[in-house]
């Protein structure tokens, strides 16, 4: 018996908002072990649910998230994954998801790469029960059905929900068994990694001689014993980045403030809880650093005063708070005044949430006197706090403003040092 089966064929996993997109991961080695390449594709709703970074270090393929993306060689991301693909496996499909494909509605990067694709189509729905069972889903598996679909229909069991009934995704193998019989009567193409998406690019060694100071999270500044003012930065974004400096070889020191993350092995951690001990941290790692990037949410305001005990909540209270010092805007006017002269001087890198516009962006920029500043919009689904990927506007002064696609904050880590990189060999070439 044939044990990969699928063997010489690039299947591209698209995984969609429901709680059995957790087996993604799992569905994800069970193709590779058949055989099958695969470029995975998610949902925005599935990456609240399954990391892309898990599903790009197991298939060793950058996650494709948004239909806007254009690859690195300025190709249109999705057309070139439904040109290549010998089969699209849907897995979980949620009653969204097949109602937009019923409807053509190509508004996610699964929906578009199926309408733009001949290869056979295998979809897995999964949800609850009742939803299963409505008229208006079943409309939408008849009508993927019409398409020539191949529409698995889910198992009974117990549910996510607590109840039993009809919606569970079908067993694993039998999802690789579904996509193996629908390429069963295509010839094998010959592999042409030039036409496929790009593979994961090998981590390279590029930041070596570099020390690179990273701050991530927030602040929690103390009210009493007990309470603080805070915000709700994860510190994703900075460990994202501090992460990817240390895979190129860079020396890491992480200004670490409240995050819900870990820090990553190997960077040199230094706790700032409150915006002083974060000011104090970074500006004592600044002297030969080579770059300085504040990913972190600093609190700008502060308790005026600190009560030692913890105040009684019969006595009530209001707040007096103060502003906290601009730690990058201090950081790179210590820098343009320090005596390593210009080629020495650190690339100060700055990032700004902003909420439903990004207009006051590059002033923000040309304020703090950055070489560069990450903005985004927090408002927007799928950016900012707590999330997994980031779509962010790249300001340097003087040029006009980059936007970026919508990336995993990983991608967007790699991306940032890679100007990073570049901003420090223009300086020192000078
Ligand atoms: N920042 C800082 N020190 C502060 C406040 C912010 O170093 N006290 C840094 C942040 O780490 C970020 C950048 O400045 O890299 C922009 O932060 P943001 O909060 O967007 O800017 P603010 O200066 O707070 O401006 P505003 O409140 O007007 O948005």
């Amino acid at each position: 018996m044939n044990d990969q089966p699928l063997r010489g064929r690039l299947v591209l996993l698209g995984v969609t908002g429901s709680i059995a997109a957790y087996k993604g991961a799992e569905l994800l080695r069970e193709l590779t072990r058949a055989g099958a390449e695969v470029q995975v594709m998610m949902s925005q709703a599935a990456t609240h649910f399954l990391g892309p970074l898990t599903m790009e270090a197991l298939s060793g393929r950058p996650v494709m998230l948004d239909p806007l993306e254009l690859q690195s060689d300025s190709r249109i991301g999705h057309i070139v994954a439904a040109d290549s693909a010998d089969a699209i496996l849907v897995a979980p499909a949620t009653a969204r998801w097949l109602g937009a494909m019923a409807t053509g509605l190509a508004n996610d990067i699964i929906t578009a790469t199926c309408l733009a694709s001949s290869a056979p189509v295998v979809v897995a729905p999964a949800m609850d029960g009742d939803m299963y069972v409505h008229p208006a889903t079943s409309a939408n598996v008849a009508r993927l059905r019409e398409f020539g679909y191949t529409v698995v229909d889910p198992d009974t069991g117990s549910l996510a929900s607590g109840q039993h009934g009809i919606g569970r995704l079908v067993p694993l193998p039998q999802l690789v068994q579904a996509v193996v019989q629908a390429v069963a009567d295509r010839p094998i193409r010959e592999p042409d990694p030039a036409a496929r998406p790009p593979r994961a690019e090998p981590r390279r060694h590029d930041l070596a001689d570099m020390h690179i100071v990273v701050s991530a999270g927030g602040n929690a500044e103390p009210i009493d014993a007990v309470r603080y003012v805070g915000n709700r930065s994860s510190g994703k974004m900075g460990m994202a980045i501090a992460q990817a400096a240390l895979g190129r070889g860079a020396r890491v020191t992480l200004v670490k403030g409240t995050t819900t993350v870990a820090p990553p092995a190997g960077a040199l951690v230094v706790e700032a809880e409150t915006a002083a001990e974060m000011r104090t941290a970074v500006l004592d790692a600044l002297p030969g650093a080579d770059a300085l990037i504040m990913a972190a949410a600093v609190a700008d305001f502060r308790p005026l005063e600190r009560t030692a005990a913890k105040l009684e909540r019969s006595e009530g209270l209001s707040l007096r708070l103060e502003p906290t010092s601009d730690i990058l805007a201090e950081a790179a006017s210590l820098a343009r005044a320090g005596g390593e002269g210009p080629t020495r001087r650190p690339v100060m890198v700055g990032f700004a949430a902003e909420a439903g516009s990004l207009e006051r962006a590059p002033e923000k920029a040309a304020r703090k006197g950055v070489d560069l500043l990450v903005a985004n919009d927090v408002a927007e689904p799928g950016s900012g706090f707590g999330s997994d990927t980031n779509r962010v506007t790249i300001i340097v002064p003087g040029s006009e403003p980059e936007p970026w696609p919508q990336l995993p904050k990983s991608e967007v880590a790699e991306r940032l040092l890679d100007r990073v990189a570049a901003l420090r060999a223009g300086r020192s070439a000078e």
